[in-house]
């Protein structure tokens, strides 16, 4: 068994080992492209069944995917796969992953210096009569990626900037822009993939946006919640979603971005 880099020809083998439904496939090609030295395997005699892939965007390093098949775990290959991920953050001041509740990922994720925050979900279908008439939000096209930057770098001190182009492919961009503050989010009729804003009343104004877009009837949801994130709590309740324990947030010398709404995949 042996760490290697990622091949483009890994994608397909490892795809089966993240479960992480329907885009796992092309965001790692997307990640492969922006970072080949984050994208990690594990190979034995050929196979693949282990695998690792982190972002670095300014100084942030960001874990996307991390994963061993079920029949190799707790035998150290996933230690030796997060090394190597963690390794290509080298020079990078701060790092953060979103994690679901698996111990072993926890066992790993504390040792190597990440803070475990729990997380919550908001999920359901929204209660289309609870939803307000939200001003000062609109659609958003790549002029307004410039605005996108900022507010991440006020907001997580790092920009998404190799990724919109992904990101926008697959999710629609919401911008508000006021006096007051700024923000942005990315919805898709499933919900709200990635949200940050300057202030609550602006995340706020975003959400409710990003929620009326969500298909009717439908289930949607909005993940990866702090207790730093109760403006996006309190706006879910007021839809009528239902809230639940999610998994973790874990953070390298950062605080927990608010409000923020991570992505699980690009953080
Ligand atoms: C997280 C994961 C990648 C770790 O891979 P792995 O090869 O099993 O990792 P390792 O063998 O290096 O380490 C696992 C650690 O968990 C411990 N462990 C095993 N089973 C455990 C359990 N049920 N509860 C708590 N700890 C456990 C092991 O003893 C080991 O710790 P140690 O090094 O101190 O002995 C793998 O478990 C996995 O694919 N999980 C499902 C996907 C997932 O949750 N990914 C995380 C991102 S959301």
């Amino acid at each position: 068994m042996r760490i290697r880099p990622m091949r483009p020809e890994d994608v397909e083998a490892a795809r089966p080992l993240a479960a992480a439904g329907d885009g796992w496939a092309e965001r790692a090609g997307h990640l492969l492209t922006t970072d080949p030295g984050g994208c990690w395997v594990a190979d034995d005699a050929g196979a693949v069944v282990g695998v690792a892939i982190a972002l670095r965007r300014d100084l942030l390093w960001v874990l996307s995917s991390f994963a061993v098949r079920p029949d190799h775990q707790d035998g150290g290959i996933g230690a030796a796969l997060l090394d190597a991920a963690v390794g290509y953050g080298a020079g990078c001041l701060r790092g953060l992953l979103t994690s679901g509740p698996d111990p072993q990922a926890l066992r790993l994720y504390r040792r190597a210096g990440f803070t475990l925050h729990p997380t919550m979900r908001l999920s359901g279908v929204v209660d289309r009569s609870a939803l307000p008439t939200v001003d000062g939000v609109r659609g958003g096209t790549a002029a307004d990626l410039d605005l996108v930057d900022s507010v991440d770098r006020r907001v997580r001190g790092a920009t998404h900037r190799s990724d919109h182009a992904f990101v926008m492919r697959h999710s629609a961009l919401l911008v508000c822009d006021l006096l007051t503050g700024s923000g942005y989010a990315f919805a898709t009729e499933r919900g709200v993939q990635r949200l940050a804003a300057t202030n609550r009343a602006v995340a706020q104004r975003l959400l409710w946006a990003a929620l009326a877009r969500t298909a009717p009837g439908s289930s949607a949801d909005v993940r990866n919640l702090t207790s730093d994130q109760e403006w996006a709590i309190d706006v879910g309740l007021a839809a009528g979603l239902r809230l639940d324990q999610d998994g973790y947030l874990a953070l390298r010398q950062l605080r927990p971005p608010a409000p923020y709404v991570p992505s699980s995949g690009f953080g």
